[in-house]
């Protein structure tokens, strides 16, 4: 049984590069909680459906047959066949996801197939990310982290990542998601027996260096 290492914080925080860095470092699975959700999103866009539908999402729900892996080295994401790696980064996917992640019944779903990923992990342990990790899907995980930073530094770094983009646009679509995402579940502020690392001041590198000084006090 693989063990839990469960890192969760708002889009920007360095959330999903540091899980990646660190997984690959220690030999570790990687789980990208957020990719699933916005799979789904993508299938529902993808049928002509549209995420606000509760009806729409829980029939694409039903037929799809999600493929992501725990490799780090290979975060590609398919539905079938069908690659989806880059498409469900797109923003159309980013602001059509939070209407997926809203219905309690997806979060069920989700969270029983990201559970059996990890159990059936050959790594010994998996760095699971995403936004509930630390208190749905894992809250008796040895390792539980939230990634913070200053919401600032979170939308100029997503600024810097997509380029093309109008900075204040980016800042604007991602507070509007954290709005709509912190709604359902709490991830800007830590629960009991949950360590912080505030990203703010840090760079990559030193930020690898602090989740990394929790892992190892607390694995
Ligand atoms: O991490 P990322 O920004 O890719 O997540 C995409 C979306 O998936 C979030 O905006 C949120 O709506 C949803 N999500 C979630 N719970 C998680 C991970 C992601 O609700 N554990």
């Amino acid at each position: 049984m693989s063990e839990f290492i469960a890192i969760d914080g708002p889009a920007g925080s360095g959330k999903s590069s540091v899980s990646a860095a660190i997984a690959r470092r220690r030999g570790y699975g990687l789980l990208d909680t957020g990719a699933a959700y916005r799979a789904l999103a993508w299938h529902v866009l993808e049928r002509g459906g549209h995420t606000d539908d509760t009806d729409a999402v829980l029939a694409a729900a039903a037929d799809f047959d999600l493929r992501l892996g725990l490799d780090p080295d290979d975060r590609s994401v398919a539905i079938g066949d069908t690659d989806i790696t880059a498409a469900i980064r797109e923003p159309r996917v980013s602001s059509a996801v939070s209407g997926v992640a809203r219905i309690p019944a997806i979060r069920e779903q989700v969270n029983i197939f990201f559970r059996s990923l990890v159990a059936r992990a050959p790594q010994p342990a998996v760095v699971v990310e995403g936004r509930d990790i630390t208190t749905v899907v894992a809250p008796d995980a040895p390792v539980r982290i939230l990634l913070t930073a200053a919401p600032e530094v979170r939308a100029a770094r997503r600024a810097g990542e997509l380029s093309g983009e109008n900075a204040a646009e980016v800042a604007a679509a991602l507070h509007k998601r954290d709005a709509s995402d912190s709604a359902v579940v709490d991830f800007l502020n830590a629960a009991e027996g949950v360590e912080v690392v505030d990203s703010t001041h840090l760079d990559f590198s030193q930020t690898i260096d602090a989740v990394l000084a929790v892992i190892d006090r607390k694995q």
